[in-house]
């Protein structure tokens, strides 16, 4: 955490020290749990985190699927006629642009052996959420490159090309944003 978000933090934690609220500072802040209250610094270490990893990837992922449906209006056109459609749609749109696209800071546990490559124990690793998510070897609809519309059958969709140049339907609930 920065020294400017760590500021900002701590003079919240204390105006809600002053004026609890319904809300998640207060709450850690006037808990009387067996391990209350909480350290100051774990409350801002955690109100950070809350922050990062909730708020930031949950922005991004409206902003990146309402980008990706303006985009893609035949997608945006089904969805409104058929809204029972949202939750494969939102699982697309997190394969197809995920808020988080890469990992850094991990490290091999032990040595892995990935197509004929062993990656040795302890090697540091960044991993490539958004390739892995349009990976052909591991799902036949994760090529594409645009939407189509979803069916909320669970078979899957045989259908599914490389040269798709829209978001697809997830597989398992068929077709996917291309
Ligand atoms: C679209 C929404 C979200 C996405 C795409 C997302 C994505 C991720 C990813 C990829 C990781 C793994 C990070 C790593 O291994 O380095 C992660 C971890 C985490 N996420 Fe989310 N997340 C989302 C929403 C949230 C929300 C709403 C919260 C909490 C309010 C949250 C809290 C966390 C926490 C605490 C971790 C760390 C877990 C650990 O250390 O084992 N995330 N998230």
């Amino acid at each position: 955490m920065n020294a400017e978000l760590g500021q900002y933090l701590d003079g919240l934690a204390e105006a809600h020290a002053r004026q609890p609220g319904d809300d998640l500072i207060s709450g850690l802040l006037t808990d009387t749990g067996a391990h209350a209250p909480m350290p100051r610094e774990d409350l801002l270490s955690t109100a950070a985190l809350l922050l990062v990893a909730g708020h930031e990837t949950t922005v991004n992922l409206i902003a990146n699927g309402m980008l990706t449906l303006l985009r893609h209006p035949d997608v945006l056109d089904r969805l409104r006629h058929e809204p029972d459609l949202i939750t494969p749609l939102v699982e697309e749109l997190l394969r197809y642009q995920p808020p988080v696209q890469m990992l850094t800071g991990h490290s091999a546990l032990t040595d892995i052996d990935i197509a004929g490559t062993t990656i040795p124990q302890g090697s540091p690793l960044t991993l490539m959420l958004a390739a892995g998510n349009r990976d052909p070897h591991a799902s036949p609809t994760r090529t594409a490159s645009t939407p189509t519309a979803p069916t909320t059958s669970t078979s899957a969709s045989p259908t599914a090309s490389t040269t798709a140049s829209a978001p697809r339907w997830p597989g398992r609930v068929t077709g996917g944003l291309a």
